[in-house]
């Protein structure tokens, strides 16, 4: 385990918020994945970011914010349904994209006009924000291209040395990214499914949103293979499962797989994981499960397809990516 870890105390959140004012960077547990975090307002200290995820200079980031209070310090411009999903979702798993306030630098945004800002929950993420006072800029704390971290260990084997301080806050309640709502056309566009679904948006914009189109702003979460493990992952309905765990077997490849409502079959010894039945516990897991997976170096990742049902939309979303194959473009 790596150095850099600390439990989260009040004398280590007070240390983390002095090193992010040293433009250092701290990653943080929130309440949906951990975050690499670093001082919004200063462009060195996003930079070093990138540089630590080994992402690509133009993607935006999300500025966490302590309280809605600061929105307006950061959105030149928050429409109506923006304030309703703020006053409903936040503190909590939402993030919001609105049009930028003239000082945020390009760095941020992506050179975009847009600003992705987001309030999170997680006690420690607010005490950081709280001992620190500004923005802070946090992607996932993952390595560019590979599964968001939902354990500070998991942070530590990403990005080790890369970063300063992992605030230790123990595993994230939700498991999987915030749900992404852009107000910046004419109607509210859901662009990142998560734990708050269309069903809650709905309730209280009064609307549904709209789904993503060609001219929707740029959130590289929405582009295939996001997430996804190193081992070649398919989904299987579960009918199937056993019928090409036995064809697979046959080929004497080696096998991981996620299961769900199938029981492992008889004398099968290769990875297996029974996953939680429900969709919040199944999104809770889901990462750990498939980075426990992934370290088995399988031939193939056999993943138990979810039900349709709108409450597994966000993990559907993520499986879809998990299994969608290579491409360069991952956060
Ligand atoms: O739950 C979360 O949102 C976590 C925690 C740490 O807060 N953060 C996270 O950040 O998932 P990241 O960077 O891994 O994914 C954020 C997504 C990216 O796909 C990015 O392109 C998009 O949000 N995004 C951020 N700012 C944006 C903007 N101004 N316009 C469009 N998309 C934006
Ligand atoms: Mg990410």
């Amino acid at each position: 385990m790596s150095s850099v870890i600390e439990a989260a105390t009040r004398a280590s959140i007070e240390r983390a918020a002095t090193l992010l004012r040293a433009g250092e960077l701290v990653a943080f547990p929130t309440e949906t994945v951990y975050g690499l975090g670093g001082d919004a307002g200063r462009v060195d200290a996003v930079r070093r970011i990138f540089a630590a995820k080994g992402r690509p200079a133009d993607h935006p980031v999300i500025v966490h914010l302590y309280g809605t209070a600061q929105v307006d310090d950061w959105a030149r411009a928050v429409p109506d349904g923006a304030r309703k999903l703020a006053a409903a979702f936040w503190p909590g798993p939402l993030t919001l994209i609105l049009p930028r306030a003239a000082h945020v630098p390009d760095v941020v945004t992506g050179g975009q006009d847009n600003v992705g800002l987001r309030v999170p929950s997680h006690p420690v993420a607010r005490a950081l924000l709280a001992a620190f006072g500004g923005g802070v800029a946090a992607p996932s704390a993952n390595r560019f291209g590979r599964i968001s971290p939902t354990t500070a260990q998991h942070v530590a084997e990403d990005l080790g040395d890369a970063v300063s301080m992992i605030l230790d806050g123990g595993s994230c309640d939700v498991g999987i990214e915030s749900t992404i709502v852009a107000f910046t056309g004419d109607e509210p566009t859901l662009l990142r499914p998560g734990a708050i679904g269309p069903a809650e948006l709905h309730r209280v914009l009064g609307r549904w949103p709209h789904s993503p189109t060609p001219t929707a702003p740029r959130a590289s979460g929405m582009l295939v293979s996001h997430y996804a493990p190193k081992t070649p992952a398919v989904l299987v309905a579960p009918e199937s499962l056993h019928a090409e765990i036995a064809q697979l077997t046959d080929r004497d490849e080696v096998l991981a797989v996620l299961a769900r409502t199938v029981a492992r079959p008889d004398g099968f010894a290769d990875a297996w994981i029974d996953a939680p039945r429900g969709a919040g516990a199944y999104a809770h897991d889901l990462y750990a499960n498939l980075r426990a997976l992934d370290a088995a170096n399988a031939d193939a990742l056999l993943i138990e397809e979810v039900p349709t049902d709108d409450g597994w939309l966000a993990v559907r979303d993520r499986l879809a990516r998990a299994t969608q194959g290579t491409d360069d473009d991952r956060d």
